[in-house]
């Protein structure tokens, strides 16, 4: 069935109501999210000593059009406002036609280490002549991966200046292999072990480090949108003095690595939650996404992931560009329910658009972020759920921790004593309210 993600009203439904709407556009039984995503039994197999598992909160960011296509994107994430935000900007992101992504072939770097290398030079012309001998060892540790049209691609050794006399000559040999829907963490570090040998025989050196690198430049994700200016309007500002603002924000991300650092981790609320949902690997797509950052300033430097232009028609345009190692397949996948159920909610096979929805969701968090920083600042917004958490954490239930955080965010004063009052109040009155 097509989804769509024009779901009006969505927040407003109770918890048995929405998983009922997911379960109908996306074609699977409700019931399946109202069960733990993650049973204990099975944890215990996916990690040593387990003794519980650890919750998050699994919601459903609205409004993306990835490609023409209506995505429901899951987001698991314990940040409030993380879903709201990046709900809101995706649907300023659709009146000007939805995200445009693209994404590079699945090309995941092995990496082998050779140290004590006499003659690195020469090392590397006889690893070059042999390459054709590496790439056959290489796909015949790991035949699955060419019968589902994966495979080493190439190699390339690189030498490594200022190595010491402690290491003597050092090379970084590299393997470029397409991994297909798999990260490929796992099938890349087996043909890394696999290839280690002949390639210390070439460079008659000894044999270092045997593992992927999580710089995964050449499995990058691109994405783009225009939004016109009258989308971007707020109640106090035009939608130019929006759009402006956010370019400005853009240019302060481009020059300053302080300002970058907290721009990316912006855009990583929206990546990181995906790829959580999904069951994939958060620690290396934020060192891929970090190191990949690490270029992009000026002058080379730390910069942002995402910038934004004025276009020529006065619409807001962005670009975001990220390397993405995600899988659809294997992994935690393999296991895990929970993240399962969350491709069937995107409706992917692939790895590549899953990376597409990925950096689509990072450009979406930016774009709400910069919105909010622009023009009346992130504390209103974040405020209102910031009250909500408070609003829990003094014990209020069911409708009352709507009513206490309404009441605590109008008040501005968002304070744990306050709302415990609030809560001790509006309680007094429900009790009144059953005596009587
Ligand atoms: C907070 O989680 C993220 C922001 O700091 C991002 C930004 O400053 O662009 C609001």
């Amino acid at each position: 069935m097509t989804r769509s993600s024009r779901l009006a009203g969505f927040y407003k439904l109770t918890m048995d109501a929405r998983r009922r709407e997911i379960g109908r556009q996306c074609g699977f039984d409700p019931e399946r999210l109202a069960e733990p995503l993650l049973d204990e039994a099975t944890a215990n197999h996916m990690v040593e000593n387990v003794i519980s598992v650890y919750g998050l909160p699994l919601g459903v960011a609205l409004n993306f059009q990835v490609n023409g296509r209506d995505v429901l994107v899951p987001m698991c994430v314990e940040e409030p406002s993380v879903i709201a935000a990046a709900s809101n900007a995706a649907k300023m992101i659709r009146e000007g036609g939805g995200f445009r992504a693209e994404a590079d072939e699945p090309i995941m770097i092995s990496q082998v280490q050779l140290t004590d290398v006499p003659d690195p030079e020469a090392a590397r012309r006889a690893i070059d002549a042999h390459a054709d001998e590496i790439i056959e060892i290489a796909n015949a540790a790991y035949p699955n991966l060419l019968a589902r049209g994966g495979g080493t691609r190439g190699v390339e050794a690189r030498i490594l200046e200022g190595a010491t006399a402690l290491t003597g000559g050092m090379l970084a040999v590299h393997l470029y292999i397409d991994c297909r829907d798999a990260m490929g963490a796992n099938l890349v570090n087996t043909i890394a072990e696999a290839v280690a040998p002949r390639l210390a025989e070439l460079a008659a050196g000894q044999v270092g480090l045997r593992i992927l690198s999580n710089l995964c430049d050449r499995r990058c994700v691109r994405v783009t949108a225009r939004i016109p200016a009258a989308a971007l309007r707020s109640a106090n500002h035009t939608g130019e003095q929006v759009r402006d603002g956010i370019v400005s924000a853009s240019r302060f991300a481009e020059l300053d690595p302080y300002r970058a650092a907290t721009h990316n981790k912006g855009i990583m609320n929206g990546v990181d939650a995906v790829v959580m949902a999904t069951g994939n690997d958060w620690r290396g797509v934020e060192a891929g996404a970090h190191a990949f950052a690490s270029r992009l300033g000026k002058g080379g430097g730390y910069g942002p992931l995402c910038t934004w232009r004025v276009g020529e028609d006065g619409a807001l345009e962005g670009r975001i560009e990220l390397p993405l190692a995600v899988g659809t397949v294997g992994g935690t996948l393999r296991v895990h329910p929970g993240a399962r159920l969350a491709l069937e909610i995107l409706g992917v096979q692939h790895a590549d658009q899953l990376g597409m929805v990925m950096a689509a969701a990072g450009m979406a968090s930016n774009l709400a972020a910069l919105r909010a920083l622009a023009t009346d600042g992130i504390q209103r917004g974040h405020m209102s759920m910031h009250a909500r958490t408070v609003a829990l954490h003094v014990g209020a239930t069911g409708e009352l921790v709507e009513r206490v955080a309404s009441e605590l965010a109008a008040l501005g004063d968002v304070r744990a004593d306050v709302a415990a009052q609030i809560l001790a109040r509006l309680q007094g009155g429900a009790r009144q309210r059953a005596q009587g």
